[in-house]
């Protein structure tokens, strides 16, 4: 893949094999194309100004660049969260069935059918127990990784297969960081997770693999472990060992 904002070559030759149901982390200094990246997985890099793409992404055997992909549905398949919480303006129940009602015909959609899509959504990131008496209540309301775990949660009803998060912790504390690792564990296997992390000590906790880009270039790509306890590109190990970025 290639990419290009403007004239400005943001992504060169990026090739990268990312394993159906793992935690994959993309690390590197910053402005070496990690969001970039991440945003080409469902295509919404398209909506920054001018961007022109080179390659393809293959999700399950269908490249996503193909001219007949729906972007509703590629952005059904790849969910993403943001770096800072961003429920919609509603109440928790609300949050969790707009995709649904976003994407079916009102009739087609049973009360029962959307009560249950919440209470699993809201089971499957762990927060249930804490909002099931508080559904109505304004998302915004909610503590800032209840707000996280929300965002993740409301992609869940629309069954993605990939979940792109682009620094999902940056806006939490120590506490709720590891909330947030700890779901992206429990959602591992079911998911294929894809996170840029500016930290490091987040990304060899909390992933199977390691991305290592710089200047728009994947370095190297290995599991957590081999890419941190023996880096084979010079320039990984110096960018592990803290000598620049
Ligand atoms: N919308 C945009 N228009 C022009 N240049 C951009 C845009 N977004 C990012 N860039 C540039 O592309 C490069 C990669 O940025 P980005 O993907 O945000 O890096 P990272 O997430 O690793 O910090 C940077 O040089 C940045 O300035
Ligand atoms: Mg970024």
């Amino acid at each position: 893949m290639n990419l290009w904002y403007g004239d400005f070559q943001a992504l060169h030759n990026v090739s990268l094999n990312v394993r159906h149901g793992q935690i994959t982390s993309l690390i590197g200094p910053s402005g070496c194309g990690k969001t970039t990246l991440l945003r080409c997985f469902n295509r919404i890099n398209e909506r920054y100004g001018s961007v022109r793409t080179e390659g393809e992404i293959q999700v399950l055997g269908k490249n996503i660049y193909d001219a007949d992909v729906s972007l509703i549905e590629l952005r059904k398949s790849v969910g993403m969260v943001f770096q800072r919480p961003n429920p919609l303006p509603l109440s928790v129940y609300e949050n969790i069935v707009f995709g649904l009602r976003l994407h079916n015909e009102r009739s087609a959609l049973r009360k029962a059918d959307l009560d249950l899509a919440v209470e699993s959504a809201l089971t499957e990131v762990g927060l249930w127990n804490d909002l099931s008496g508080k559904l109505k209540k304004d998302a915004a309301t909610l503590q800032l990784e209840q707000q996280q775990k929300l965002c993740i949660a409301r992609l869940l009803p629309l069954k993605p297969e990939v979940i792109l998060m682009d620094e999902p912790c940056s806006a939490l504390d120590v506490e709720g960081t590891r909330a947030i690792e700890e779901l992206m564990f429990r959602l591992q296997g079911r998911y294929t997770i894809l996170i840029v992390t500016h930290n490091m000590a987040q990304a060899r906790r909390a992933s199977n693999e390691c991305v290592f880009m710089l200047l728009g270039e994947v370095i190297e790509h290995r599991s957590t472990e081999d890419l941190f306890q023996s880096p084979q590109n010079p320039k990984t190990a110096e960018y592990l060992e803290g000598r620049f970025g």
